[in-house]
C-alpha cells in the first residue's frame, strides 16, 4: 500500500500544480511587471524539466495521493510539444482530473490538440472585457480578441463551463465585474473573481487596491440573484454560488478577506523542478536530483510533505513585510 502522508497541519496532499514553463508573452502589472522583469528572464531551456522528467515526477506525486493535476506556467501554451506531454499524463493512472490555466492569447490555435490530448478542463484568464484596458492588464502585450477567439476554439474543440479566472483590482477593473459575469452566463462559462494578492516581490500591492469578495457577490446578487451552492470537495478554493435563474454559477476566491489554508491540499512544483508548499512560499526545494529513483523520490516527497507548516494567508498580517515570496509566474499561481 502507499502512504498518503499528512502535513504537520494534518492536511493530506491532493493537487499538484505544476509549471511547464516559466516564460509568459504577458507582463501583467500584478504578475510581471515589465520594468521589474527583463525580457530574458527565462531558464535555459535545458533547465526545465523533460517529458520523461515530469512523467516521473507526476506518478511520484500520485503514489503520495495527488488526485488532481493542473498545469501551470508562466504560460503554459508557449510550452513547446505541449499536447504530446498532457498526453503522456492523461494515460497515466491514479488522475481523476487534469486541468490547464492559461492567458488564453494562443489557445485558438491549440484548443483541439489539447482536447485531443485528453485534457479535461480549462481555465482561461480574463479580467477586462474593454480591449484598451485588456492591453494595459496584459502590460501591452496582449489582445483581447485573441483570447475571445481561443475561448470559442476551446467550446467547439468540446470544452464546456471553462472557468474564467478575473483577479480584481479597485479603480483599474472592477468597473468590469457586472459586464464579466453577464458575457460568461451568456457563453456558457464559470466567471470567477479572485481577491488582489500580495504574491512575489513586484507587484505595488496594497489593502487599498484589494475589493472584497463581499462586495462583489452583493454588486450581483442586486442584479442577478445568487444562492450559496455547496463545495464541489473539502478545501474547494473558490466559494460558489448559483444563479436563481438557473444560469450557471460564479466562484470567490477570497484569500485575503477569508483565508482557506486550513484544507489546503496543494503542491506546486516549477518549471524547473522545485517543490513549494505554499505560493508565498520563499524557497523552493529541487526535486530533481531524486528523480532517478522512484522509491526514493516517493519517501523524499513524503517526507516534505510532513515538514509542511505553511499558512501563510492566515498570518499574512504579521509576516508580510518580511518575508522573501517566490514569483507568481514561477509557480502559475
Ligand atoms: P479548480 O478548483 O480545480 O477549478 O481550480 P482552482 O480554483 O484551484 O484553480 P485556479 O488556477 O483557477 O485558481 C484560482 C486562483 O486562486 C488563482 O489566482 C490562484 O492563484 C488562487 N489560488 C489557488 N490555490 C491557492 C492557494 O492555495 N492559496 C492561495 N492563496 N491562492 C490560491
Ligand atoms: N493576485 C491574484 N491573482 C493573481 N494571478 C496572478 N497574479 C495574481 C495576484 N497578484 C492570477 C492570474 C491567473 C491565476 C493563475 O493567478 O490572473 O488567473
Ligand atoms: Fe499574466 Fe499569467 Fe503571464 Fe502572470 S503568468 S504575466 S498572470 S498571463
Ligand atoms: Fe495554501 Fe499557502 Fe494559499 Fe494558505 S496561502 S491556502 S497554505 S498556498
Amino acid at each position: 500500500a502507499e502512504s498518503h502522508p499528512r502535513d504537520a497541519l494534518g492536511r493530506p496532499l491532493r493537487d499538484l500544480r505544476l509549471s511547464v514553463i516559466e516564460a509568459c508573452n504577458f507582463r501583467c502589472p500584478y504578475c510581471m511587471p515589465a520594468d521589474r522583469v527583463p525580457e530574458d528572464h527565462g531558464l535555459d531551456a535545458a533547465s526545465r524539466l523533460s517529458f520523461d522528467q515530469i512523467e516521473r515526477l507526476v506518478r511520484g506525486f500520485v503514489r503520495v495521493g495527488v488526485r488532481k493535476l493542473r498545469i501551470t506556467g508562466g504560460e503554459p501554451l508557449l510550452r513547446k510539444r505541449l499536447p504530446e506531454l498532457i498526453a503522456r499524463l492523461a494515460a497515466l493512472d491514479g488522475l481523476d482530473d487534469i486541468a490547464l490555466t492559461t492567458n488564453g492569447s494562443l489557445l485558438a490555435a491549440q484548443a483541439r490538440a489539447l482536447r485531443e490530448a485528453g485534457l479535461h478542463r480549462l481555465t482561461v484568464s480574463l479580467d477586462t472585457l474593454d480591449p484598451a484596458g485588456f492591453v494595459a492588464l496584459s502590460g501591452g502585450r496582449g489582445a483581447l480578441n485573441d483570447v475571445l477567439r481561443g475561448l470559442d476554439a476551446a467550446r467547439e474543440a468540446g470544452f464546456t463551463r471553462t472557468k474564467l479566472n478575473c483577479v480584481v483590482q479597485r479603480g483599474v477593473n472592477d468597473d468590469q465585474v457586472l459586464p464579466l459575469v453577464e458575457f460568461a452566463r451568456t457563453h456558457g462559462h464559470t466567471m470567477r473573481f479572485i481577491e488582489y494578492m500580495d504574491v512575489g516581490t513586484c507587484n505595488a500591492w496594497s489593502m487599498e487596491r484589494v475589493v472584497p469578495s463581499q462586495a462583489l457577490r452583493d454588486a450581483i446578487h442586486a442584479r442577478w440573484p445568487l444562492h450559496p451552492l455547496d463545495p464541489h470537495y473539502r478545501g474547494e478554493v473558490a466559494a460558489r454560488y448559483g444563479f436563481d435563474d438557473g444560469a450557471g454559477e460564479v466562484g470567490f476566491v477570497s484569500s485575503i478577506t477569508a483565508p482557506f489554508c486550513g484544507d489546503c491540499h496543494r503542491a506546486r512544483v516549477s518549471a524547473d523542478g522545485r517543490l513549494y508548499t505554499c505560493l508565498f512560499a520563499a524557497e523552493g526545494t529541487d526535486l530533481r536530483p531524486d528523480l532517478d529513483d522512484d522509491a526514493a523520490f516517493v519517501s523524499r516527497l513524503a517526507s516534505l510533505w510532513r515538514a509542511r507548516a505553511d499558512r501563510y494567508s492566515e498570518v499574512r498580517g504579521e509576516t508580510r513585510d518580511a518575508q522573501r515570496r517566490v514569483e507568481m509566474f514561477l509557480i502559475g499561481g
